[in-house]
């Protein structure tokens, strides 16, 4: 069932039994028709404003990605959601993740269920990246009993269906345009999913009783053009080098806001280049591997006077187990109803590795491992919004959530090519 077939029947409370006004149009001559006429037109204005519910989020701009329709509702549906966010351990949580069917999110759903947390996922499939890898990470997760809803998050009448079926104690929030370099190409698909979206999530959160608690992912990206390394949280992030990293930084100003005003609980985690298993094909990890199994030139970029370009890399393991220790520390938002009670937690980490490795020392490795040389080509880092160097300084995370990365890259990187030729292993998809 489409979710346009399942408002309420609003439009009937606005139809009016004419009789009454045809009656008094023969007492009261042109007045009475002028007034009959004009409670015609606005009957209609409101008929047609009540009709579509999602009319009030569709985008304006028509460069923006409008919103698709997904088929969700009915006692079926609602069932599977109910049974994929049941807690089945005695203190767990029942969380709602966006981006499920992504690469963190696929982790982190996995990882709740496991352990006994109720989890229902959301994503809306977009074709940024092969969309095949994303229903295999789907069908992954349907065998572990998690049930990804397809919509977009900026659906507000499915997310309050959500919110009304599950009473969610926590969000996961993960749902975003991601990549650096996408957003001189498509940057209104930034603004729809990393601004509009997260708006709309809060809202949304803001509305439910009780509200959540919410973690969600900001990007080390908004460290931009800072050179002092290694990047504190104190440290200043008002330079971002792209659109992506500025929509990530906009995004914590506006939780700063929903914090303030709402006393939404809220944990923003700046990841610094995540991979592993299941990884997205639009890194650099990922295609080199890719590329150099064809035989394919790789660019390899360095920065002014052939400094060489580095990166924290970090294990998707280490990643989600920030993840969950952020949830499992979050408070409780202290307003319901859009009434706030007191002051709510507002906090957020660096979750990396602490080890910049030079990229020429990724493609080193991965030849190790490919047993296949690589066909490098030195390119000089076009001013795209990628930045030469990232390093965290994870202490705070330390101290508060206990996160201490575990995984170098060398041990990372193995895992992942033994996933990547199982996966793509002669053109066919295994599914482990
Ligand atoms: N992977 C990294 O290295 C990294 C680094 C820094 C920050 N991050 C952030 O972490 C989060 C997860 O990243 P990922 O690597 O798993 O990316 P991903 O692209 O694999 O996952 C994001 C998922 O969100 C979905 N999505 C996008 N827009 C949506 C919308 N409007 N409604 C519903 N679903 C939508 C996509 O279909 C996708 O499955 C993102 O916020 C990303 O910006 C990732
Ligand atoms: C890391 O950050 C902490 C604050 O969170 C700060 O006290 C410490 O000096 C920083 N370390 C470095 C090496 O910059």
């Amino acid at each position: 069932m489409s979710h346009l077939d399942n408002s309420p029947p609003t439009p009937g409370k606005f139809k009016m039994d004419k009789s009454p006004y045809i009656h008094r149009l023969r007492l009261h001559g042109s007045l009475a028709k002028l007034t009959f006429w004009s409670f015609v037109f606005l009957g209609l204005i409101l008929i047609f404003f009540f009709r579509s519910p999602s009319s009030n989020s569709l985008p304006s701009d028509p460069s923006r990605r409008s919103l698709r329709t997904y088929n969700w509702g009915g006692p079926a549906w609602e069932k599977r959601v109910r049974s994929s966010a049941k807690v089945r351990s005695r203190h767990g949580i029942s969380v709602l993740v966006t981006g499920a069917a992504g690469f963190v999110g696929t982790h982190v759903s996995a990882a709740l269920k496991r352990r006994g947390d109720g989890v229902l996922g959301l994503d809306c499939f977009n074709d940024y990246y092969d969309p095949s890898l994303k229903r295999a990470r789907q069908a992954l997760l349907e065998r572990s009993g998690v049930f990804i809803v397809e919509g977009d998050i900026n659906d507000a009448p499915l997310l309050s269906k959500l919110f009304e079926v599950v009473a969610f104690t926590h969000v996961m929030h993960l749902a975003a345009q991601a990549g650096v370099r996408y957003a001189m190409e498509n940057p209104g698909s930034y603004v729809h999913s990393n601004i509009a979206g997260l708006v709309n999530l809060l809202e949304v959160c803001k509305n439910a009783n009780p509200q959540p608690a919410i973690v969600w992912a900001s990007s080390s990206s908004v460290y931009g053009l800072n050179t002092k390394v290694p990047f504190s949280e104190r440290d200043r992030t008002d330079q971002p080098a792209s659109l992506y990293a500025a929509t990530k930084k906009a995004g914590e100003e506006i939780a700063h806001t929903y914090n303030h005003i709402h006393g939404l609980s809220l944990t923003g985690l700046r990841f610094f280049t995540v991979y592993g298993p299941w990884g997205r094909p639009d890194m650099a990890y990922f295609f080199f591997t890719r590329d150099i199994l064809k035989g394919k030139t790789i660019p390899i970029f360095e920065g002014a006077n052939h400094r060489t370009v580095a990166r924290d890399f970090t294990y998707i393991d280490d990643i989600v187990k920030g993840c969950l220790a952020s949830l499992d520390t979050a408070e409780k938002s202290t307003g319901s109803g859009g009434k706030k009670k007191g002051p709510a937690q507002l906090r957020v980490f660096n979750l990396g590795n602490t080890s910049p490795v030079p990229v020429t020392d990724l493609v080193t490795i991965l030849e190790r491992l490919l047993k296949v040389k690589a066909k490098r080509k030195i390119t000089k880092l076009p001013r795209n919004g990628d930045v030469q160097f990232t390093h965290a300084n994870i202490s705070l995370a330390q101290r508060e959530l206990g996160y201490k990365p575990t995984t170098d890259l060398q041990t990372g990187l193995k895992k992942f090519v033994r996933w990547y030729l199982s996966y793509y292993s002669g053109g066919k998809k295994a599914s482990g």
